[in-house]
């Protein structure tokens, strides 16, 4: 990330939560007309409605349109940032048995949602017919594949635990913007010098964007055992280390805007501190995108550095696409998929998207510096799962804990909040 980022990690542990899926579909996508026979129209369901994520998908399709000038895409986005109104749309039409062609799933336990509900064809010869396999990273590939067979094609790998902040705000708290605290205390520390500066410390929006302050509060309070060892049921949601890191989550969101829960999304969070109104937003790097498209400049009007505490840990998070058992237009939809997974459509995408390519073939010269400080930290850091954006756990599970911190947010009762979540935990996992 930042040059001066100590990377903690010697060498990446991939712990991504796509490991041992155990599906049962047994469909498979072999029997539709190959991609270059494809006509009419391709309808994708995304999130990628508004601003910088719209404009990660248009460039994408740029890609797509010139890959195939015969077919129309059909863009069935509904709007809402980590699919906080797009999923459930999507179940009920999954569960109607109206499928899109082609929809958005994030890579983990999300998407084994999907499979062991029977709702994802297999795409284990598409993988093959268009080499797929060798252009990404084993260690992706080994996680998306289930009882042997893959069921989507990733187009990018985001970060969750990245905080942005304001070059000016910082330097009028008496805070060195080249020196981002390095753990929590210190952190909170910084937080407060910026509360007596008269500005709001940091910016958060309500619902899933608290969930993933959350999630990197955890991470840091806990680091990457203990963090993973919540989803996983190695680490006691009773203990008092847990205690300890939700009282820390309290204390951090003691320092968010009171306004959080009327914000709607996470982009006006992220615009209190591109207007100087915030000093820090704990954002996945989909934030580098809106900066960039509004013209910030890294260094000198924002900066960027690991939530404190949790560097040289890559909090990771990917979407995916998939082929719908039941897609209208299979072929279409192979056309879409052939897209994403192309060097050119990663290249374009990712570029304006704020992410990083998961071809590892696409080209990234022209990628902003902290991009490729972000491909250069995936390759070195330690990984852990996102929990907000369905890479942890499964979407019930994700739902039910959600609504727990969204509680907390405004009771702030630190044993309650435990209680539920480690009640959650017992109920969901495996
Ligand atoms: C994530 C998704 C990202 C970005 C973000 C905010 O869940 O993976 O691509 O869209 O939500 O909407």
């Amino acid at each position: 990330m930042r040059r001066s980022f100590k990377l903690l990690a010697a060498a990446a542990t991939l712990g991504l939560a796509l490991t041992g899926c155990g599906g049962s579909g047994d469909n498979s996508a072999d029997t539709a007309a190959p991609a270059s026979e494809a006509t009419g129209s391709v309808g994708v369901f995304t999130w990628w409605a508004d601003g910088s994520e719209k404009a990660g998908l248009d460039a994408l399709v740029d890609v797509f349109k010139t890959d195939y000038p015969d077919l129309t895409f059909d863009n069935l986005a509904v709007a809402g940032g980590a699919g906080s109104q797009a999923k459930s749309v999507l179940a009920a039409q999954l569960k109607a048995g109206t499928p899109p062609d082609s929809f958005q799933a994030h890579a983990g336990a999300e998407l084994q949602d999907y499979i062991d509900a029977d709702q994802l064809e297999d795409l284990t010869g598409f993988y093959e017919e268009n080499d797929l396999t060798s252009q990404f990273p084993a260690d992706l590939i080994d996680r998306l594949t289930v009882d042997g067979k893959i069921y989507s094609v990733p187009s990018n790998i985001h970060r969750s635990n990245v905080v942005w902040a304001n070059v000016d705000v910082l330097k009028d708290a008496g805070i060195d913007p080249e020196k981002p605290a390095e753990d929590l205390d210190a952190w909170i520390a910084d937080l407060e010098k910026v509360k007596k500066s008269g500005k709001t410390p940091l910016a958060v929006a309500g619902s899933w964007t608290q969930v993933q302050l959350f999630e990197n509060v955890l991470l840091a309070s806990l680091g990457v055992d203990g963090y993973n060892g919540l989803w996983d049921g190695a680490t006691d949601w009773k203990g008092e280390d847990v205690t300890k890191a939700i009282e820390s989550y309290k204390t951090v969101l003691s320092y968010t805007n009171s306004d959080r829960d009327s914000l709607s999304d996470w982009a006006p969070a992220t615009q209190l501190v591109q207007d100087g109104a915030a000093a820090y937003n704990l954002m996945g790097d989909w934030a580098e995108a809106k900066f960039t498209l509004d013209g910030d400049k890294a260094g000198t009007d924002y900066t960027y550095f690991p939530m404190p505490g949790t560097a040289g840990v890559f909090n990771f998070l990917a979407d995916s696409f998939t082929l719908p058992v039941g897609a209208p237009n299979p072929a279409g939809a192979k056309a879409w998929l052939t897209t994403i997974g192309s060097a050119e459509g990663q290249t374009a995408f990712n570029k304006v998207k704020g992410s990083i390519p998961a071809n590892t073939t696409a080209k990234t010269d022209d990628f902003s510096e902290y991009q490729k400080s972000a491909i250069d930290d995936f390759s070195k850091d330690q990984i852990v799962s996102s929990l907000a954006h369905g890479a942890a756990v499964p979407v019930a599970w994700l739902n039910e804990l959600s609504t727990a911190v969204s509680k907390f947010g405004g009771d702030g009762n630190v044993a309650t909040l435990q209680e539920s979540a480690g009640a959650t935990a017992e109920k969901f996992a495996e």
